[in-house]
């Protein structure tokens, strides 16, 4: 994504690997149609997207008092944030804008976007920083030669660059570890096999996809030395929400004696939420997995559930791999310690 002349700029992920498409959103309708549509999609990338969405949603309201600005960019950030619920990356970004609106001062709505915009640029700056050091914690946890299996997209395309899981594995691969990648493909709607093959393969990675149901026996063969995926949204006491199928994933790893790591920025931990039981499961429409790519593989009439991410229970977790270090079990001192020297 990029911000160009007072225009987000996307790439389409819907479209990938088909087609390299970008929209280009200058109002806030845009961006919450295209965070909604996954046309931008994974927790960093949604926050930093919403961020900017806040900015357009402002630059495009009538001008006036100070009083009335604050409360548009409320109502705007409640707009945005209901577009979906499980990344709290969302809401996180959104509320960092929202403070730089408290307090006296600050002068009047144009000085006040000019302050907001810096801040989604911060915000998109951070990322890219938090990932490339998330990728130096996390690559020295694997070995030479390490066979990495990750699931949905955890990568540069879920982030403003460089990725998370897919971060770290980056990072493996420039320490000239020989790394490759099992990528599960990620049903229903295969950010596996579109979006994490397609971001590997340009950066000359080796990775091999499989189908969501091939991890188990792809384990039980010996070919997987770690796993290593991403994460919506981590609750205090280390359980962790990420794309549906992640949970069936940590289960095998700890059944078959491999590590599980979870890679994410610290915006994504919620420390406000005891446990996953708290964290909000997005649903997502029937379509989804009665369809594949518009053509129906289903038939009329059968019920669906689709759950659009699941939640790991922090014990099936080795390590949490953040931007200020990697936190151990137990994970409700070792994250509190890590958000607080950060001050979140
Ligand atoms: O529904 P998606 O594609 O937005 O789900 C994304 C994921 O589950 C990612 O693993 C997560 O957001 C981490 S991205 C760095």
């Amino acid at each position: 994504m990029r911000w160009e002349d007072g225009v987000l700029v996307l790439l389409d992920q819907t479209r990938l690997p088909a087609a390299v498409e970008y929209i280009r959103c200058a109002d806030v309708e845009c961006v919450a149609e295209a965070i909604r549509n996954l046309r931008v999609r994974g927790a960093p990338a949604i926050g930093a997207a919403a961020a900017y969405g806040l900015v357009l949603a402002l630059r495009s309201a009538a001008p006036g008092t100070r009083e009335e600005f604050v409360a548009r960019a409320k109502e705007a950030a409640r707009y945005l944030a209901s577009t979906r619920p499980t990344a709290v990356n969302l809401t996180w970004a959104l509320n960092r804008l929202l403070r730089r609106l408290e307090g006296p001062g600050g002068g009047g709505p144009a000085e006040m976007l000019e302050v907001l915009l810096e801040e989604a640029h911060a915000i998109y700056r951070e990322d890219l920083e938090a990932n490339r050091r998330m990728g130096r914690f996390g690559q020295e946890l694997l070995p030479p030669g390490a066979r990495v299996l990750t699931h949905c997209n955890a990568g540069a395309l879920a982030t403003a660059g460089y990725g998370t899981a897919l971060g770290v594995v980056r990072a493996a691969h420039e320490a000239g570890k020989g790394i490759r990648v099992y990528a599960c493909e990620t049903r229903p709607l295969l950010q596996g096999a579109r979006l994490t093959s397609w971001e590997l393969l340009q950066e000359g990675i080796p990775v091999t996809l499989v189908t969501d149901g091939m991890a188990g026996y792809l384990m039980a063969q010996g070919m997987v030395d770690a796993v290593i995926v991403g994460a919506d949204r981590i609750a205090a006491n280390g359980d962790v929400a990420n794309k549906i199928g992640t949970y069936g994933l940590a289960v095998l790893a700890s059944y078959h004696g491999l590590p599980f790591y979870v890679a994410a920025p610290l915006s994504t931990v919620d420390l406000t939420l005891e446990s996953g039981a708290e964290i909000p499961i997005e649903e997502r429409s029937p379509q989804e997995v009665t369809h594949l790519c518009g053509v129906r593989v289903a038939p009329e009439g059968v019920g669906v559930w689709n759950p659009a991410f699941d939640v790991t229970p922090a014990e099936l977790i080795t390590a949490i791999i953040t931007d200020r270090g990697v936190a151990r079990p137990p994970y409700r001192e070792s994250l509190a310690a890590l958000c607080r020297d950060k001050n979140l």
